[in-house]
């Protein structure tokens, strides 16, 4: 593999402000890419290989704004992250109807949107990556996790689905499945303080799930990556 495998690419990864997104984006820019990144909190704005657009994925005309934006002003991307996501841990008879609408919007309809205002340009040029960050709650069920499971169990339904639809296109789909990752997302939940949960220092690393992504992303076109599913590792130091 060269130095910048994805010299002269376009990328764009949603929820990028921070935790795995913000890792994604940059293993991308790092590997030479042109990163563009969606979030609410981001700024409008560019630099070097930097396009920061603010977008909230729940909203459908936001989003067609924003591909729309990045179609006239950079092109069509070759590597699409859909990666946004909210998560929260209530039973079920806690969960508003107002959270669990909230949860399927980010989680699920953010990725529906994104990719159905994408898709048909990548297959239009016959290539391109769209790849979807689900979780071991995609396949594995957590107490207290309704909304979440829905959601994202869901998301491994249209990824499916998806990679049908877009077999023999050029266009390849990666379903990254991560289990705890330490990042922002588990501030509410203070797993350190609840037992049976892992505690963050054993969680991964948000450039772990990077480093899938980039791993899929960079593979020769020949190959296409499903599906990557990612654990920590139980273990005990020695010595
Ligand atoms: N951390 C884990 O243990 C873990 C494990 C498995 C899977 N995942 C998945 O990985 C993804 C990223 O999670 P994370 O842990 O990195 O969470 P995080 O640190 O809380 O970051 C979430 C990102 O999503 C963005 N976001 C939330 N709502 C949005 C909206 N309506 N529109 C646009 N962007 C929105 C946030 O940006 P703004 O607030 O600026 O909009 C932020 O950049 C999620 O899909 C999550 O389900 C995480």
């Amino acid at each position: 593999m060269s130095q910048a495998p994805l010299s002269g690419k376009l990328t764009l990864v949603t929820g990028a402000s921070r935790g795995i997104g913000l890792a994604v984006a940059d293993a991308l820019h790092a590997a030479g890419a042109h990163v563009v990144r969606l979030a609410r909190s981001l700024r409008d704005g560019a630099t070097e290989r930097r396009t920061d657009l603010r977008c909230d994925v729940t909203d459908p005309a936001a989003v067609d704004r924003a591909v729309a934006r990045v179609l006239g002003e950079l092109g069509v991307p070759d590597v699409v992250v859909n990666n946004a996501g909210i998560f929260f841990i209530k039973r079920i008879e806690e969960t508003s109807p107002a959270e669990f609408a909230q949860t399927l919007a980010v989680n699920l309809t953010g990725p529906f949107l994104v990719a159905r205002a994408l898709v048909p340009h990548l297959v239009r040029r016959g290539a391109g990556d769209l790849v979807t960050i689900g979780s071991v709650s995609d396949h594995v069920a957590y107490s207290g996790s309704t909304a979440y499971a829905a959601s994202k169990y869901g998301l491994r339904g249209m990824h499916e689905v998806l990679r049908q639809d877009l077999a023999r296109t050029g266009v390849r789909t990666t379903l990254v499945s991560p289990g705890p990752v330490d990042t922002p997302i588990w501030d509410a939940v203070d797993p350190d303080s609840k037992p049976g949960f892992t505690k963050r220092s054993a969680m991964m690393q948000a450039g772990d799930v990077a480093a899938a992504v980039l791993y899929a992303v960079t593979q020769p076109l020949r190959v296409d990556v499903t599906e990557i599913r990612l654990m920590p590792t139980v273990y005990t130091a020695r010595g």
